[in-house]
């Protein structure tokens, strides 16, 4: 396996999860998106099925380790540079329960920090996807059992975002979750 820079992810169990399910999901014509791509490994792989492939991350060198694996990557903070729709959209969220005095100060702390209840980068995400996913469009997202796929699910819902576990994996004290996000018809805007 490639060695990345220090301070990118290297990819995990929860990598390879979440890669599994995205190449079953994905198809050549779905306008893809993967967000805080890290080594890039997710994105350069669905590259090869679709050529509407883009990554964002905001740590700068994971960009640029993406870049060098062939994936058109930009850097920006969520989803707040998107302003198109996307088909099939991934996340492997930062989601460590984490505590203030546990904060490192690196660009890694990007890929683990979740908040206090693990959750907070993945409901900042969640406020923002409902807009840049295409009416038939999909989300598979990353949930660990420490970050709490039924708060997860009930928070999709809130918004009007139907969700459910298509993937569980049990890893040493913790369980990966693979949720697939969609629209709920009724509630679609355009
Ligand atoms: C757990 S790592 C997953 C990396 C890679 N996708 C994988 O599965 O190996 C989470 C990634 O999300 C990125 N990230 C965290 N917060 C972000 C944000 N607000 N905007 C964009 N990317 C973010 C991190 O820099 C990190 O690369």
């Amino acid at each position: 396996m490639p060695e990345y820079h220090e301070q990118v992810y290297q990819p995990e169990e929860d990598t390879y999860l979440l890669l599994k399910y995205a190449l079953k999901e994905a198809g050549p014509e779905d306008k893809i998106l993967e967000v805080g791509t890290g080594s890039g490994l997710i994105a350069m792989e669905m590259s090869k099925i679709s050529e509407k492939t883009i990554a964002i991350d905001i740590n700068p060198y994971a960009c640029i380790s993406a870049k060098k694996s062939g994936v058109e990557v930009i850097r920006c903070d969520l989803l707040s540079c998107i302003n198109t729709r996307f088909d099939l959209i991934l996340f492997n969220p930062p989601y460590l329960p984490t505590v203030s005095e546990e904060k490192i100060d690196d660009w890694l702390e990007y890929a683990l920090d979740g908040g206090e209840d693990g959750r907070k980068t993945i409901y900042k995400f969640a406020d923002m996807l409902g807009d840049i996913m295409s009416k038939t469009g999909r989300c598979l997202l990353l949930v660990s059992s420490l970050t709490g796929v039924d708060e997860v699910s009930d928070y999709f819902s809130r918004l009007g975002l139907l969700s459910l576990i298509v993937a569980e994996e049990k890893i040493e004290d913790e369980k990966l979750y693979i949720l697939r996000i969609f629209h709920d018809m009724c509630s679609f805007n355009e």
